[in-house]
C-alpha cells in the first residue's frame, strides 16, 4: 500500500534542511520499500507570495489527506509588518488546528557526542532524554477573544485569552502517560496553579488522568520553577506535559541542553495517527542560503514521521543510527562546532547521514 507525504519546505532556512531530510527520506524509501510517494506544496511566506494566502487551500486540503506532513519551517522579516491573521505563522497555526493536531511531541536527547555543545556543564546534561508534551491546538494561542482595540477612554489595549476545556486538558494527559508509561514511568504536569485559574482546572483533570496510571510517579510544578529546574537539573525529567504556550517556551529551553536547537525534531500528532513533522527550531532568516543550517533536527524529524505515522520503525532506526555515526565521524555544522571543529555545510551533512545509510 502507497503512503502519502506532503512536504512543505516553508521560509528561510526551511527549503535547505527539506532537501536534506527529502534525500534522506527517499533513500530509506527505496532501501526498505516503503512505498511513500512524496509530493510538495506551499506554506508560510513562500505561499503569501505566490499565492496571498499563508495556507493556501490546496495545501490545507493536499495536507488533510496525506499519511503525514513533513514542514521545514516559516516565517521571516520580509513578512514581519502583516497583520496577525495573514502573517506566515497562521499556515502553521492553521494546519495544526485543521488537522487537529493537538499532542506535540517534543523529545530533547542529548547525543552524547555533543556533550561539550551545550552550554551547560557536560556533566549537569550527560545521559540527558526528556520528552516534552506540548497541548498544540488550545490554551492562549488560540483562545477567544483576542485582538487588539481602542478602550472607551481612548487608549489601545491588546488581550489574549487562556482557555482549555476538560476534554482537551484529559487527551492531552493521556497521551503524556502512555508515552511516560513506554519511558521511565515518571511525569511531571507543568502549570501555573498558584495564578492562572485555567491550570488550577489543568492540575485537576491531571490528577483525575492519574488514576488511570497508577504506575506512573506524577509530579507537578509551576511553569517558572520548571524553567529554572531544566537549567539547574534537567535529568530530574523524564515526560513534561504542558499548555501550548509553556510548551512553546520550555522546549526551546530544553532544546539548548542538547547543545543547539539544530538537533531537536517534533511530531504533531491527531487521535487517528496523522502526523506532521518539523525541527522545533524556525526559519532562522540571519543564516538562510548560505549552507549553514543544521539539517539534523528535520532528518531526525523524518525518523519520528517513519515510526509514528509510517509504520516504519526499521528506516526510523537506521536514520536515527546513521545520525549518530556521523556525529561519531566529527561533523558540525556550525551550531553544534566546538573551537577546533571545522564547520560543514547543511548538504555534507546531508550526505554524510546518506552515506551512513548504506552503511
Ligand atoms: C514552535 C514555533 C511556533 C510556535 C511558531 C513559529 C508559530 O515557535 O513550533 O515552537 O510558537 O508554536
Ligand atoms: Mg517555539
Amino acid at each position: 500500500m502507497t503512503k502519502s507525504v506532503l512536504v512543505l519546505p516553508g521560509d528561510g532556512i526551511g527549503p535547505e534542511i527539506i532537501a536534506e531530510a527529502t534525500r534522506v527520506l527517499d533513500s530509506v524509501n527505496t532501501r526498505f520499500d516503503l512505498g511513500i510517494e512524496t509530493s510538495e506544496a506551499l506554506v508560510g511566506g513562500a505561499a503569501i507570495d505566490a499565492e496571498g494566502s499563508p495556507l493556501p487551500a490546496d495545501t490545507l486540503a493536499r495536507a488533510k489527506a496525506a499519511d503525514a506532513v513533513l514542514l521545514g519551517a516559516v516565517g521571516g522579516p520580509k513578512w514581519d509588518s502583516l497583520e496577525m491573521a495573514q502573517r506566515p505563522e497562521k499556515g502553521l497555526l492553521g494546519l495544526r488546528s485543521n488537522l487537529n493536531l493537538f499532542a506535540n511531541l517534543r523529545p530533547a536527547l542529548l547525543y552524547p557526542q555533543l556533550a561539550s555543545a551545550s552550554t551547560l556543564k557536560p556533566e549537569v546534561v550527560s545521559g540527558l532524554d526528556i520528552l516534552i508534551v506540548r497541548e498544540l491546538t488550545g490554551g492562549i494561542y488560540f483562545g477567544e477573544p483576542r485582538g487588539v482595540h481602542t478602550r472607551e477612554d481612548g487608549v489601545r489595549e491588546g488581550f489574549n485569552t487562556y482557555r482549555y476545556s476538560e476534554p482537551e486538558i484529559e487527551r492531552i494527559a493521556r497521551v503524556a502517560f502512555d508515552a511516560a508509561m513506554k519511558r521511565n514511568r515518571k511525569l511531571c504536569s507543568v502549570d501555573k496553579a498558584n495564578v492562572l485559574e485555567v491550570t488550577v482546572l489543568w492540575r485537576e483533570v491531571v490528577e483525575r488522568v492519574a488514576r488511570d496510571y497508577p504506575e506512573v510517579e506524577l509530579s507537578h510544578m509551576y511553569v517558572d520553577n520548571a524553567a529554572m529546574q531544566l537549567v539547574r537539573a534537567p535529568k530530574q525529567f523524564d515526560v513534561m506535559v504542558t499548555g501550548n504556550m509553556f510548551g512553546d517556551i520550555l522546549s526551546d529551553c530544553a532544546a539548548m541542553l542538547t547543545g543547539s536547537i539544530g538537533m531537536l525534531p517534533s511530531a504533531s500528532m491527531n487521535d487517528s495517527g496523522q502526523g506532521m513533522y518539523e525541527p522545533i527550531h524556525g526559519s532562522a532568516p540571519d543564516i538562510s542560503g548560505q549552507g549553514k543550517a543544521n539539517p539534523l533536527a528535520t532528518i531526525l524529524s523524518v525518523a519520528m514521521m517513519l515510526q509514528y505515522s509510517l509504520q516504519s520503525p526499521e528506516a526510523a532506526e537506521a536514520i536515527r543510527s546513521a545520525v549518530g555515526r556521523v556525529l561519531d565521524q566529527g561533523l558540525r555544522t556550525a551550531d553544534i562546532a566546538g573551537p577546533n571543529d571545522t564547520p560543514v555545510t547543511t548538504r555534507a551533512m546531508g550526505d554524510a547521514v546518506l552515506n551512513a545509510l548504506k552503511v
